[in-house]
């Protein structure tokens, strides 16, 4: 075994950032039974109440693959601090680790961070390659997703997101996940509010990583319309949510509108990738 300390640490943090070291444990149905149908969530929520008067929980065991693990297929998600899985993970480091090698200037953001583990990573690979000169951003509600406002973008008209209080996690809650990985400092940069309030005059200069994981059409287009002129040729554009047809139809649109032609790259299921042309 001849891995250096580097990338046994970064390998080390994305199994425990995705919590694949440990058998998944199973979910609380007080906290995630969005998907039951109302007779059995009812049912449920009394024995559940019953059942928390004795210090229990109900609980659901889950069967999940090895596969469905490695990428990132746990829906809804349970213990990890990110939900994108390993194979997405790697691609992170592949991306940061190229900008940093290449010389692309420019700092990092994510566009829907949920608890931060994915943010936590590209910080922990610039810590890793001691890179002090680069910024992680997370833009992020804290609060959820935006409902949709279909008069707008009629591409969200049946989205449901907003309605999954799972999504919804508080920047405090996010820090903390960065303490817990003596992660938090002065490289690490909060944007709170809905993308389409924040986005178009946040303090962001040149982008070399642009991660989308907003789930929605107007949540990905409007990362898109602000953020992807600030992505330097060599930099990376990553969208996580490519199999949700929101997330698609938008990024296909703002691709054919500007007309980006660079290869679409598959990571898993879900994840894609290009690189911005050098001029
Ligand atoms: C699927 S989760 C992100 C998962 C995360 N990237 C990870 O590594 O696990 C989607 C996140 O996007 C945020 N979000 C989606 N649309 C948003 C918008 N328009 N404005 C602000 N936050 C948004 C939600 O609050 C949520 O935290």
């Amino acid at each position: 075994m001849k891995s250096k300390p580097e990338q046994l640490y970064l390998n080390l943090l994305k199994k425990t950032l995705a919590f694949t070291l440990w058998p998944e444990p199973p979910i609380d149905l007080g906290k995630y039974n969005y998907s039951l149908n109302p007779i059995k969530r009812s049912v449920f929520s009394l024995i559940g109440f019953i059942l928390r008067r004795s210090r229990f929980t109900l609980c659901e065991k889950r069967a999940l693959t090895e596969t469905e693990r490695l990428e990132g297929k746990i829906w809804p998600p349970g213990y990890g601090d990110t939900m994108i899985g390993i194979k997405r993970l790697e691609n992170i480091q592949d991306c940061v680790e190229t900008v940093i090698r290449e010389k692309v200037e420019g700092d990092f953001i994510e566009t829907g961070v949920w608890r931060g583990g994915a943010c936590i990573f590209m910080r922990a690979i610039l810590a890793a390659h001691q890179v002090d000169n680069r910024k992680v951003f997370l833009a992020d509600s804290f609060e959820g997703l935006p409902e949709p406002d279909p008069d707008k973008w009629p591409g969200d008209a049946d989205d449901k997101h907003f309605a999954y209080d799972f999504l919804a996690v508080s920047q405090e809650e996010v820090e903390n996940n960065f303490r817990k990985y003596d992660l938090l400092d002065d490289q690490v940069v909060f944007i709170k509010g809905f993308f389409k309030d924040t986005l178009p005059n946040a303090p962001i200069g040149k982008l070399s990583i642009l991660r989308l994981d907003g789930d929605m059409y107007e949540s990905t287009m409007v990362a898109l319309e602000n953020l992807y002129p600030k992505l330097t040729p060599g930099g990376f554009c990553i969208i996580d949510d490519f199999s949700l047809d929101g997330a698609k139809a938008a990024v296909q649109d703002y691709r054919r509108t500007h007309g980006i032609d660079e290869k679409i790259e598959n990571i898993d299921w879900t994840g894609v990738y290009w690189r911005k042309a050098r001029l």
